[in-house]
């Protein structure tokens, strides 16, 4: 052990022999955790303008500090930072490379806290940056799902249950239904925001500090909305992170349904839509393959957030107050996620708009499958026959159509009044796919008018986030 290694030592006075070169790279943070830099410093120039206002720094020493920060964030943005794997993670590497440029006032920084509620403030402040980029993201989804649900809002297609042709709807209605479930997402997100917008800074290790500081002077500088009540808590806590997986493992299975659509949609046995050539690959050896590459990945990394949120649960399991080494494994499911959540994100925002919808195919397979039997079921029921009975009815014409490979709206008059005798000629009315649409004319409803409305709402909730 040479003598220099040991003063590289974090801490080094309390140790006999420095520590097994193993060990250090095992236990380092270093390699993901200076992504959180911008963050970290950002954190350390409020303390410090903190430290001075409550008389611990005096004016020199917080202008050395700031400038020597401005100046490490300067080298780590042009990549001329040494990043150090004995420096342990993000915060000894600043805090050492600062007090190289400054001198002894660098380390005076460290008055007042500990890289327990350091690293707890840093996360959070990472996280809201990276919400703050995430929701304008959702919302340019929901932009172009709107552009499309106008587009569309009087193209028919069937629409399903158990994957069976159940009733026709409007292409603009099911879009409006991904709608709806990213507008969840945004909500979910929205509120998990107010939660990560907490700062634990000022819990120092566990227990607070004996130091005079001003925690609300610090959460000002750092634009938190409140302060964290416990100390114990405050360097602890990670539910926040699982909140935000959370979020996102939902927002991805919704994604996966889209992506399972529009892959089973581009096929050749669906032909509804076009996936624009930009966001599709080839095949290396059939030439005539056009891959929908963007859903398929889209639905696959779906669970490797799945992954992260059950990384992140049984991590804080039965973790004992206060801060624990198991909490530095809460960054790279964090940042996976985070990337997993834009890269997806990005994709669906610029690739849903640019969809081509094949309205002719959509109507020819609504057409297919008899999905407008309800509706002559409905019809019966206006006609005075019971709801059970006209479902009998119809069950005897729909036999009758796969026979003679007829749709209902095919068959004449005479053939439809051997089934029932009250079908007269208006029964024409409710056998178009147009006619059976148009029925369901109420507030949630698929018809043409009621999409346009919706999505009316759709622009105006926009607005409002
Ligand atoms: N790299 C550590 C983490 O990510 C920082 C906090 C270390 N604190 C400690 N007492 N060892 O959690």
């Amino acid at each position: 052990m040479s003598n220099q290694h040991n003063q590289e030592k974090l801490s080094s006075a309390r140790f006999s022999e420095s520590t097994d070169a193993f060990v250090e790279a095992f236990t380092a943070s270093i390699m993901f955790d200076k992504r959180m830099y911008k963050q970290d410093i950002q954190g350390s120039m409020a303390h410090a303008r903190m430290l001075n206002k409550v008389g611990i720094l005096n004016d020199k020493e917080l202008q050395d500090i700031i400038d020597g920060l401005g100046q490490v964030q300067q080298e780590i943005e042009a990549g001329d930072f040494n990043w150090s794997i004995k420096q342990e993670d993000i915060h000894m590497n600043i805090e050492a490379r600062l007090t190289d440029i400054i001198g002894i006032t660098g380390k005076k920084l460290h008055t007042g806290r500990s890289r327990n509620d350091q690293v707890a403030t840093d996360i959070r402040l990472y996280l809201r940056d990276e919400i703050d980029q995430i929701l304008p993201e959702l919302k340019r989804l929901q932009q172009g799902l709107i552009t499309l649900a106008e587009r569309e809002a009087q193209t028919i297609m069937p629409g399903f249950t158990h994957l069976q042709t159940a009733q026709p709807v409007t292409f603009g209605h099911h879009m409006l239904a991904w709608f709806e479930m990213i507008k969840r997402d945004i909500e979910r997100l929205q509120d998990c925001r107010k939660r990560v917008n907490t700062m634990p800074l000022g819990s120092a290790a566990l227990a607070g500090t004996t130091y005079p500081i001003d925690r609300h002077y610090t959460a000002e500088l750092l634009g938190f909305e409140r302060i964290s009540e416990n100390s114990l808590d405050g360097v602890s806590d990670r539910d926040f992170a699982i909140e935000f997986t959370h979020f996102a493992a939902t927002l991805l299975m919704h994604m996966s349904r889209f992506s399972e659509e529009l892959v089973l949609w581009s096929s050749a046995q669906f032909q509804f839509i076009d996936l624009p050539d930009r966001f599709c690959t080839g095949s290396s050896i059939m030439p005539q393959k056009k891959n929908p590459d963007v859903p398929e990945l889209v639905r696959g990394k779906t669970g490797r957030v799945y992954g992260h949120l059950i990384s992140l649960l049984t991590l804080m399991k039965s973790q004992p107050l206060a801060y624990n080494k198991d909490n530095q494994e809460d960054k790279e499911p964090l940042f996976d996620t985070v990337d997993t959540v834009k890269g997806s994100l990005r994709a669906f925002a610029d690739m849903v708009p640019a969809m081509i919808v094949k309205k002719e195919m959509t109507y020819e397979a609504a057409k297919r499958g008899f999905s407008t039997a309800t509706d002559l079921a409905d019809y019966l029921v206006g006609k005075g026959l019971a709801f059970r009975d006209s479902h009998e009815v119809v069950g005897l014409a729909v036999a009758h159509g796969i026979k003679t490979g007829q749709d209902l709206s095919e068959m004449s008059l005479e053939t439809l009044q051997g089934f029932c005798e009250k079908i007269g000629e208006d029964v024409y009315d409710v056998l178009t796919l147009e006619g059976s649409v148009a029925a369901r004319d109420h507030f949630g409803g698929t018809a043409p008018k009621q999409v346009l409305e919706a999505v009316g709402r759709a622009k105006a909730y926009l607005e409002t986030i």
